[in-house]
């Protein structure tokens, strides 16, 4: 199948989000998050627990050159408190009829927040962001993210950002502390993305 064609870091960056600075991916930033990426206060709703640093460090600095992953790492003056991602993938449904109809056309998201800065808002203006990069530039047709029922701070983000929620799995998430969970997919469609520059 023939993947649809997609820009590779899209938009000006560095750019301003309320008071972050988010920027492409770079060694001394990445250096940054992982100074806290792997906290178990971080850790601890993720489905990627513990990161090899050298591996993240890797994987995004890749996706400055990969078409379907997008990583942004937001400061705040000098401090990097935060990060979010984007990677693309098909939609679900038959691989048959116009392959640009369903292939690189959805994308997942999700955000990190240094401990020390959470609760000032910083995931929701990245999810705002991730949503506007997927939808405004990227003209995908649908955004979704996947979390832990018991991840409240991640779902009410999922929630403020207009996104809805899909599915609710019973008992359908594995958590090694905590053994089988309920997880929850929330998604928006681009039709239903009210962009605020709009
Ligand atoms: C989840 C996480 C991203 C939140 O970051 P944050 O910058 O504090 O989030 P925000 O400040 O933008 O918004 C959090 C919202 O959740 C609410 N919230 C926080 N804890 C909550 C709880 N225990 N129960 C209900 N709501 C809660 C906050 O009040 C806020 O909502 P409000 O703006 O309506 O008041 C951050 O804690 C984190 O990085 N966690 C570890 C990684 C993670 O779980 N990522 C998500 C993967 S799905």
């Amino acid at each position: 199948m023939l993947p649809q064609e997609l820009p590779v870091s899209p938009g000006e960056w560095p750019r301003s989000v309320g008071p972050l600075t988010l920027s492409l991916p770079d060694p001394a930033g990445i250096d940054a998050v992982l100074r806290w990426r792997n906290d178990p206060s971080v850790t601890q709703w993720l489905i990627q627990t513990r990161v090899d640093p050298e591996s993240l460090k890797q994987e995004w600095l890749s996706s400055l050159t990969i078409p379907s992953q997008h990583v942004v790492i937001a400061r705040l003056g000098d401090e990097v408190v935060a990060s979010g991602s984007l990677w693309i993938v098909d939609g679900m449904g038959q691989v048959h009829g116009d392959p640009e109809a369903y292939s690189n056309r959805e994308a997942g998201i999700d955000y990190l927040v240094d401990p020390r800065f959470r609760g000032r808002g910083f995931a929701s203006l990245i999810a705002q962001t991730m949503l506007g990069l997927a939808f405004d530039e990227l003209h995908l047709r649908r955004v979704a993210a996947g979390c832990f029922a018991d991840n409240l701070a991640s779902r009410r983000i999922l929630e403020k950002s207009g996104m809805r929620l899909e599915q609710y799995g019973v008992r359908d998430s594995w958590h090694a502390d905590h053994g089988w969970l309920d997880g929850c997919t929330y998604a928006m469609l681009a039709e239903e993305w009210a962009s605020p520059q709009a």
